[in-house]
């Protein structure tokens, strides 16, 4: 019995009529090691969301980093909170601006169909929340898959639970969240080397419809990957085609807590970390800004974080995460979906469900039910 070797713990069972079958995710220190191959990721294409929530294969909301001037007149972070336009998240968007953007790649490049092709397809934020899952302790996740000619795509599956949670986060946490944007706000502009906008009245609110994208793709050990992702700025003006690789220009931007005491810096270390990592790594962003604030949103400081040295950070330290876990056991978990996610019918969907640490996988196949894929994108067509 190899504990190393994901198959050997995979369990089949049967209930009825519906298979189900099981991962069962390791103590994270069986997955460290060897690092699996990761190739540098690649851009496929790129688009934009306007704040209809049209989608334009342009880059019109492509925004540029430019540097805040933190004075002790800048306004907190909570600054146009009550002028904040959101998303409705009560509609369904699944993965369909990430199938249309590789339907539109694939119409630009007809000779060379390699780049929009792979074993799977999905958004960055989904294969962030793999990465994780070694080192996860209260974030459970729920995934819809789908095979199609070989390809398996993957979105997230909304859950009662998760439409809850949502609803009821307190007014604390929604400013919290708001925080985040506001900070996208203060540090990008819509002109290559403009200034930073003044946090005055002139300054747009966050609006979280409007978004840029980029699809990329990579290889994770036995997988080739296509992810979409949102990406927050650039520096510098982006190349044109065939004029060398835009992700290194690109910037990821953060908040976190300023680090006073000890138990701040260890939560950082151990969870923000982490996540600033394997977000930017997946895609190849080499840099995530990260602006300190204190518990009532005010910043005192930007740091640059350099993806690839954030791994050095954390290494030898107690109870902490390791890159190479997070990426043997994805490469693992792949794996194992690609040999259960048996049904080549876009039609059919399979629900993969992790509840807690140390407990297995689960996927159930649901038939011919909450089809994703789009018609247009098996026709092959963006609109
Ligand atoms: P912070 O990460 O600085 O808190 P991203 O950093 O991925 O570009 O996301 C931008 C902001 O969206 C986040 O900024 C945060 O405010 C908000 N956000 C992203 N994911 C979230 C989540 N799961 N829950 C709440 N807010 C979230
Ligand atoms: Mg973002
Ligand atoms: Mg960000």
């Amino acid at each position: 019995f190899d504990h190393n070797n994901p198959m050997a713990s995979a369990s089949k069972r049967f209930h009825g009529d519906s298979e189900k079958t099981s991962f069962r995710v390791l103590p994270a220190h069986r997955y460290t090691g060897r690092f699996p191959e990761y190739k540098q990721p690649v851009e496929v294409n790129s688009y934009s969301i306007d704040g209809d929530r049209r989608v334009w294969f342009d880059n019109r909301e492509l925004k540029y980093y430019a540097k805040p001037q933190l004075t002790p007149a800048t306004p907190s972070l909570s600054y146009n909170y009550d002028r904040f336009i959101q998303r409705d998240e009560t509609i369904p968007e699944h993965i369909d601006t990430l199938l249309d953007a590789l339907t539109d790649a694939k119409s630009k490049n007809e000779v060379d169909n390699h780049n929009t092709n792979a074993d799977i397809i999905t958004w960055r934020g989904i294969m962030t929340k793999l990465f994780a899952t070694p080192f996860s302790r209260n974030e459970p996740w729920e995934l819809r898959v789908t095979r199609h000619k070989g390809t398996i795509y993957i979105e997230e599956q909304q859950t009662e639970q998760k439409r809850i949670s949502e609803t009821s986060k307190n007014e604390r946490q929604k400013i919290m969240s708001y925080w985040g944007y506001q900070f996208e706000a203060m540090c990008t502009t819509s002109e290559p080397n403009g200034d930073a906008p003044a946090v005055d009245e002139t300054l747009e609110p966050p609006n979280t419809n409007v978004q840029y994208c980029v699809v990329v793709r990579t290889r994770l050990g036995n997988s080739s990957v296509i992810m979409g992702a949102e990406v927050d700025c650039i520096e510098g003006l982006k190349p044109g085609n065939g004029e060398g690789s835009p992700l290194k220009q690109y910037i990821e931007l953060k908040t976190s807590r300023r680090i006073d005491v000890e138990r701040q810096q260890i939560s950082f270390e151990k969870y923000k970390l982490l996540k600033f990592w394997a977000q930017s790594f997946l895609v190849g962003v080499p840099r995530v800004i990260c602006g300190f604030r204190d518990d009532d949103g005010v910043l005192s400081h930007l740091e640059t974080i350099k993806t690839l040295e954030i791994p050095r950070q954390v290494r030898g330290k107690q109870n902490m995460w390791e890159p190479s876990a997070c990426m043997n056991f994805t490469d693992q978990f792949l794996d194992w979906l690609k040999t259960v996610v048996t049904k080549d019918d876009p039609e059919v969907t399979y629900s993969v469900v992790w509840k807690e640490p140390w407990r297995e996988i689960s996927i159930t196949c649901n038939g011919k039910k909450d089809t994703f894929l789009t018609q247009r994108y098996l026709d092959g067509k963006v609109s």
